[in-house]
């Protein structure tokens, strides 16, 4: 099968598409040919050598694919060949065909194209298990995402939004700021030219944000930890401006405030299933009916996946980024 393989760690001139072994489906796995997969922030940093794929998961680039399912395990109840599905992956999408868990999968509903598909299990089930799992946002709070346009940034929207809670966002551009509010965000600050804290005071009336899912790290702690209010909970899963900073831990105590870290992808498969299973409970509906649908950027064919590599490290998107094979 023709894959995007990563020749050596480097920058996106590393990519080539490539012949490979097909992938092969283990007895609790589907086999999906892929027609597009969706790009994320962490194949950057697999593709430069800083985000190694967890033990037992393929090599190749791709968090995320949609496809027909062309060969289930024996193991696998619920889902049948030709089926069309979404799938949570390891690793392993920039592929012809990919391997998925069958908990991690998720019928495309008939309102989305392969390309939407594609980006939707990534980001939607990284806001669910963060802002609803973990951080538990009651529809009277505030959220705050940082990243509005990214990918995270754009499903957190629509599922606040679906949801009935308060979404506030953080962009780089005005432009970006009005997509946000475009898509659904009910306030967009742009951090270049406003102070994120004070804006999050402002709109909620001097309280803070009391679920803050951050995906920048680094010297976003302390501000971050300013803008939350009483009973707050910070969620990182992102450290794109590095992995240290200050922690005010007298704000901590007096604001009775909560920190959490997670990631998706080192997660075991029942855990996935899981999310997966919750998510869909609360918010399938609003998937059928295509209320829930990413805003695709660019869908670029595979041979190609060098600039699209490079539009998402220049962060020129707004929304997601797909692959077609
Ligand atoms: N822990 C997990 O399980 C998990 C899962 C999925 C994603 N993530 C994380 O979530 C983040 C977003 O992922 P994604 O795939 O949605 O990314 P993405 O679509 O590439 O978007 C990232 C956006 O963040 C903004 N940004 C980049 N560097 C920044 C900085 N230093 N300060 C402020 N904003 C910055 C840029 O928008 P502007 O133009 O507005 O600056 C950029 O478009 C990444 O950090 C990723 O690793 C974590």
């Amino acid at each position: 099968m023709k894959a995007v393989i990563v020749e050596k760690p480097g920058d996106d001139n590393v990519l080539k598409l490539a012949d490979v072994p097909d992938s092969v489906p283990k007895s609790d796995e589907l086999l999906i040919r892929v027609r597009a997969a969706g790009l994320n922030r962490a194949d950057i940093m697999q593709r430069q050598g800083f985000y190694p794929p967890p033990p037992g998961a393929s090599e190749i680039l791709g968090l995320e694919c949609a496809g027909d399912v062309i060969a289930v395990g024996s193991g696998v109840t619920g889902w049948k060949v030709g089926d069309r599905a979404m799938a949570l992956i390891p690793g392993g999408g920039y592929a012809e065909k990919a391997v998925a868990h069958f908990g991690s999968a998720m019928k495309i509903p008939a309102a989305l194209s392969y390309e939407e598909g594609a980006g939707v299990p990534e980001v939607f089930l990284t806001v669910y298990l963060n802002i609803f799992m973990l951080a538990g946002l009651k529809k009277s709070e505030a959220a705050l995402i940082h990243g509005g346009g990214s990918g995270i940034g754009t499903a957190s929207i629509m599922l606040l939004k679906e949801y009935g809670s308060r979404s506030i966002v953080t962009a780089g551009s005005d432009e970006k700021c009005e997509q946000c509010l475009k898509l659904g965000a009910d306030v967009a600050i742009n951090y270049k030219s406003a102070s994120f804290p004070d804006a999050v005071k402002t709109a909620t009336s001097g309280r803070g944000a009391d679920v803050i899912l951050d995906s920048i790290g680094g010297a976003y702690l302390a501000p971050n930890i300013q803008a939350l209010a009483q009973n707050g909970r910070l969620v990182m899963i992102g450290l794109m401006n590095g992995t240290r900073g200050e922690l005010d831990l007298a704000a901590v105590l007096r604001r009775h405030l909560r920190i959490y870290g997670s990631t998706l992808r080192g997660r075991p498969a029942a855990e996935k299933a899981e999310i997966v299973s919750a998510f869909l409970k609360q918010f399938s509906a609003a998937l059928e009916a295509g209320r829930l649908r990413p805003p695709i950027y660019r869908s670029l064919p595979a041979s190609e996946a060098r600039e699209a590599h490079r539009i998402m490290q220049a962060s020129e998107h707004f929304g997601k980024i797909v692959l077609t094979f």
